[in-house]
């Protein structure tokens, strides 16, 4: 495991870019795995500026992303598809085609779960897979538990999910209660793992996550810590209780 500490967001976001832009002139077909969240955001932008002032070309590049809250509409301001669209897919010259987000309404779910671990695998899996932490060391959605699954499935959410992610709602009743998400199985079968970790709020579970050096369903981050290629990149704010 890789462990880089930038000095603010700033760098970490053009750091986050930097290895990404590296994957994709590598292989301009690269197989991306997206993550939503605040986290990102500044690596999105960083790789958007790129695309504009230096043509840094997605023509090739597929995504998928790891999850989405259940029964929201696509086009509702809140969906991690508006968000995919807002913060990144429709500033680039991405292939529409080329995109796969967790359909948040599926007629059959099981069916449906079955088929989105079957187009990553189509796809011949996913090259590199950004991922931000939940304060309670969630993954995408796979939150803390007694058994974590494997493949993509529907999961409730935990009251601190729900909390932390409710300054993007109206009001903590409006915050989906549900969701669908890849599993750590389909996570961790990714051939490279971006990490990125930001702020105050992030340095007790990163502390925990890289000096307890222990894995448990109950830190589902903490399966990455038997993954072959990941790279973690922290502010120093969210180093702070790793470097105590
Ligand atoms: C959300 C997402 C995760 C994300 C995490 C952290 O609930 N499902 O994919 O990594 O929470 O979010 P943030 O980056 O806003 O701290």
């Amino acid at each position: 495991m890789k462990i880089i500490i930038e000095k603010n967001y700033s760098d970490l976001s053009k750091k986050a870019a930097d290895i990404i832009e590296k994957e994709i002139k590598n292989k301009p077909n690269l197989i991306l795995g997206l993550a939503t969240g605040s986290t990102p955001v500044g690596t999105y932008k960083e790789l958007i500026r790129r695309h504009k002032e230096e043509g840094l070309d997605f023509a090739k590049v597929t995504t998928f992303n790891l999850d989405e809250y259940l029964g929201i509409p696509h086009d509702h301001i809140n969906s991690y598809h508006y968000f995919m669209y807002d913060n990144l897919f429709k500033h680039i010259n991405i292939d529409e085609d080329n995109i796969n987000i967790p359909n948040g309404n599926p007629e059959n779910v099981e069916e449906y779960c079955k088929s989105y671990d079957e187009d990553i695998e189509k796809q011949g899996g996913i090259d590199l897979q950004i991922l931000g932490i939940g304060e309670n060391g969630h993954i995408a959605f796979n939150e803390p538990d007694d058994k974590l699954y494997l493949g993509t499935h529907i999961t409730d959410l935990t009251e601190s999910t729900i909390r932390a992610n409710a300054r993007f709602f109206d009001s903590i009743e409006e915050v989906p209660k549900k969701a669908i998400t890849m599993g750590l199985g389909s996570i961790m079968k990714a051939k490279k793992i971006l990490l990125l970790a930001n702020g105050k709020n992030k340095a007790n579970i990163i502390g925990k996550l890289l000096k307890d050096e222990v894995v448990s369903t109950y830190n589902p981050a903490s399966l990455l810590l038997l993954h072959p290629d990941v790279t973690i990149i922290l502010d120093e704010e969210s180093a702070s209780e790793y470097l105590k």
